[in-house]
This record gives C-alpha cells, structure tokens and sequence, in this order.
C-alpha cells in the first residue's frame, strides 16, 4: 500500500510564517525591529489565526489576507510600531513572498517521483497561494490548489476538509494529511484523513477530540511515510 494523494496545509508547514518579520527586521531601514521581530512575528500569527476561528463562529467571514492586515495591525500596535503606514507594507510585501522551509523542493520533488497528487489545502486566498508558491520556485511541484474561499469559512470547518474529496474523488482514508498547525492536523484526523503533524518546535500535543496519527519534526519523512503506508 502507499498513499497517492498528499495535501499540504500552507502557512505554517510550507511556508515559514516568522520570516516575513525575520527578513524585515534584517533590513538597515527596519532596525527597530532588532530584538522585538520575534514577539512581532509570534503576535501576528497568533492573532491571524484567532480571528479565522472568530470569524467563522460568529459568520463574519472575510478572506485571509484581510484577516492578515488586521492581525498585523494589533501586533504592530502592541510592539508600540502602530502609525507607520510603509512599515506595515513592507511586512505584508514580505508575506506575499514567504520563503518555504529549506526541506520543502526536494521533499514535493520525491512525491512527484513516486507519482503522488500534491495538493494544498489553506485558509489563504488563492491569489496569496499563487504568490507564495510562485516566490518559493514550487509551482510545478504542487497539482492543486485548495482556498477556503470556495466555501466562504475557515478551518477548521469540516466543508474545508471536504473539498480535498470534492476535488480529487478519494475517500479520505485514502489521503495524508499534513499541518504544521496541531488544531488542523487534528481536525484533519478527525475528518479521517491520514494525519501528520509537523511540530518543529517540540509544543505539547494539543488537547482536542481527536490526534494525528504521525508526528514529524520536519516535512523530509514525508515521502517515505506516503510509501509505507
Ligand atoms: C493555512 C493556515 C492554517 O494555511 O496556516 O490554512
């Protein structure tokens, strides 16, 4: 038996969140951030993703890069940086074109080889999506590209997980799963799909219904995980 199909969470797992404020932070005219991207990058993410579950509770649903500006917003404001229209563009300029984790080319590459559908699966706008993978050089490693906005809610709403089936046909046993966000790659268990949490930074299993069958410190066991089982 291996797994053919292989659906990737986007920010978070492919892309690195934290280097938007990472490589702002390394430009002279940015300086300020020195020292304090980290509670920045830890604030933004932390908030982008508050406000999708907010959202989608009270059904007030606006796409991901808008949900992005806000959060941005209130980190900036708690690091004291409110005010400075061009700092908040250059972050967002650099969200647009996060890099991707370094193991991420060649572990698409190997899934190709081994003739598996790749798939993302992300709360973000298509146009973000297509901005990302075109700026991390992996848009021909990736065969779709699933956006919550086709069902108007955020994960993670069960009709997300759905459109992996909708898409592709295949029963969700039949495909892996992969988030680097332990409530997602929860949900995703929960849906039935095979489940892979990526947690690079050693956090606690999150307490929630249902568990990832896998977890992995980085995304390179991937394709040897899809052929074994
Ligand atoms: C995504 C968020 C959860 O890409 O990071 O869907």
């Amino acid at each position: 038996m291996a797994v053919k199909t292989c659906v990737f969470d986007a920010y978070g797992t492919l892309f690195d969140v934290a280097a938007a404020a990472r490589n702002c932070a390394a430009e002279p005219r940015w300086s300020q951030l020195n020292g304090i991207w980290q509670k920045l990058a830890n604030d933004w993410r932390s908030k982008q993703l508050q406000y999708t579950w907010l959202r989608a509770v009270t059904g007030e649903h606006t796409d991901f890069w808008n949900v992005t500006g806000d959060a941005l917003d209130w980190s900036l404001e708690a690091s004291g940086l409110a005010g400075d229209p061009e700092l908040r563009e250059r972050l967002l300029a650099l969200y647009w074109e996060l890099e991707a984790y370094p193991e991420v080319p060649k572990m698409l590459s190997e899934l190709k080889a081994q003739s598996c559908t790749t798939a993302i699966l992300s709360n973000g706008s298509p146009d973000m999506l297509t901005g990302a993978v075109n700026s991390a050089g992996i848009s021909g490693l990736i065969d779709a590209m699933l956006s919550v906005e086709s069902t108007g809610i955020f994960k993670p709403h069960r009709s997300v997980y759905e459109l992996v089936e909708q898409r592709f046909g295949v029963q969700p046993a039949d495909v892996m799963f992969v988030s680097s966000n332990g409530w997602d790659a929860a949900a995703g268990a929960g849906f039935g799909f095979r489940s892979v949490w990526v947690n690079r930074s050693g956090e606690p299993l999150d307490r929630l219904p249902r568990e990832p069958a896998f977890v992995f410190r980085d995304l390179s066991g991937i394709p040897g995980l899809a052929m074994s089982i």
